[in-house]
């Protein structure tokens, strides 16, 4: 018997012994009765403890693949796969309308990628050098240890109860009446949103967004078949007037928007213009879904209130919060806070799907709020994107031949450029290494392609100044390509 087994020095020693043993049985190679080696044999052969060798058939002997006769030794067991006849599906052709469209908004999978070496601009995820380790490591130890085994066991789908009454409070800080809401615990605003829809729509119902808006959105409610009326905004929000004209016309299920540091365009919609939303929806009894993601992020003037405070006691605003830019996207952890008899309902779909977000995440999560860890790391993100932005802002205005520039502020800059079609500059500009967002993928119905986003928050100082100039100068030398 051959004994080819590499040591990799990674798993344990007696679980590649038995996975070796495992394969080497199922394949056929060691067959009914065969002796295994002595396990003071293999112990030599391997340079290894016989008591590995010992423990390892010992699980070999627990999973049925052998068994061992009292000083005789170890022995095959008879394993036996019976090889039916293949069937090969054609997968693609058995797929849904859902599934083909899902695949076909993917931006991940269709839009130019990130090589090594290429100063990007596409990502507005937060830059993870700045998460504070330290404080996360004490939170998941602290919290790990109070638990004690059942954070590990099934939690409840509503969530987990301390974050949960940590983000009423927080709601509250916010100017939020709470009386007769509640929340629903996440994964992240995007099983929000989705919830949201497959709870409130029907295919062919239809529904108000920012125009341009969050791509994902676009894409949710694509993916729920729903008819999307874009309202153009301005450097402060939604047209109000197109807003009404389009509420008299149809008949709308709700209407979703970004009021703070909007995505693309990081346009905070001023207060009085919220009012003047919430009161046009209102006197069509339109639900408002707001998403409040970057909020947080303020950089300059006073705290605005999000809609959902603006609404006191009435219940037409839900909101959907996520701790994806203001600390950690790889947790997914999101909430919405809504009427208690609508988060009832959501509570109920989100069982039907995933039963829960994993109750670990949202117990370190608690133990790091609490401790104050969010207001600590806000106000030093905040220091740290507000530089970049400015610097960032002053690149543009030095490099970049512009008709608009958005917004103010958050992790990223939205540009309308002069009679040119992004997309030819970003193909250009992939040539050069340099890549960003193309504008249309954020616009309902074909618009915005003379616009662009450019993400900032996780590149350098400089390579914010070497990316624009490059993105000037192709745009410099593309000027007289008319638009198509
Ligand atoms: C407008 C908007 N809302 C919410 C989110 C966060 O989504 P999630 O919590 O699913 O990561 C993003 C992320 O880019 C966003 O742009």
């Amino acid at each position: 018997m051959l004994f080819d087994i590499n040591l990799d020095g990674k798993t344990p020693n007696y679980i590649q012994i038995k996975n070796y043993f495992k394969d080497m049985i199922l394949r056929g190679m060691l067959q009914k009765s065969e002796k295994l080696p002595s396990t003071r044999e293999l112990s030599s052969i391997l340079k290894v403890s016989r008591n590995t060798i010992i423990t390892a058939y010992e699980f070999l002997e627990d999973e049925g693949f052998i068994h061992i006769k009292k000083g005789r030794g170890a022995f095959v067991n008879e394993i036996h796969i019976n090889r039916l006849d293949e069937l090969t599906i054609t997968w693609e052709d058995k797929l849904t309308d859902y599934a083909v469209k899902a695949e076909k908004l993917d931006i991940m999978k269709h839009e130019v990628l990130y090589k090594k070496g290429m100063i990007s601009f596409k990502s507005i995820a937060p830059d993870e050098n700045l998460f504070n380790m330290e404080d996360f490591k004490r939170a998941f130890l602290n919290r790990v240890s109070l638990e004690g085994n059942k954070i590990l066991n099934y939690g409840y789908a509503q969530g987990y109860k301390p974050l949960i009454e940590y983000l009423i409070k927080y709601m509250e800080s916010k100017g939020v009446n709470s009386q007769g809401k509640s929340i629903l615990v996440t994964n992240g605003f995007t099983e929000g949103m989705d919830l949201i829809l497959a709870s409130l729509t029907s295919p062919k119902d239809t529904v108000i967004t920012e125009n341009p808006t969050h791509n994902t959105a676009i894409k949710l409610m694509k993916l729920h078949g729903l008819n999307i009326i874009g309202i153009d905004i301005d450097k402060d929000g939604m047209d109000i007037e197109l807003l009404k004209e389009k509420l008299r016309e149809n008949t709308v299920k709700l209407c979703y928007i970004i009021p703070s540091y909007h995505n693309p365009t990081s346009i905070v919609t001023p207060s009085q213009k919220r009012a003047e939303i919430y009161n046009a929806l209102k006197e069509f009894e339109v639900p408002i879904i707001e998403d409040g993601f970057n909020e947080e992020l303020r950089f300059t003037g006073a705290h605005i209130a999000p809609i959902a405070a603006m609404q006191g006691e009435g219940n037409s605003v839900v909101y959907i919060g996520s701790f994806s830019k203001i600390l950690f996207p790889g947790l997914r952890i999101g909430w919405i806070l809504g009427d208690n008899k609508l988060i009832s309902m959501l509570e109920s779909v989100k069982r039907s799907r995933n039963i829960h977000t994993s109750f670990l995440d949202q117990a370190i999560l608690y133990e790091y709020l609490k401790e104050g860890n969010l207001e600590k790391y806000v106000k030093i993100i905040r220091k740290e994107y507000k530089n970049k932005y400015k610097f960032a802002l002053n690149c543009a205005e030095k490099y970049i031949k512009y008709s608009s520039i958005y917004g103010e502020g958050g992790m990223h800059i939205f540009i309308k450029l002069k009679d040119l079609n992004a997309r030819d500059v970003l193909n250009e500009c992939v040539n050069k290494n340099v890549i960003f967002t193309p504008g249309d993928i954020f616009y309902v119905n074909g618009k915005g392609k003379d616009t662009l986003r450019l993400g900032i928050s996780r590149n350098s100082i400089e390579e914010i100044e070497k990316g624009f100039k490059i993105i000037g100068e192709v745009i410099d030398s593309l000027h007289k390509v008319p638009l198509h």
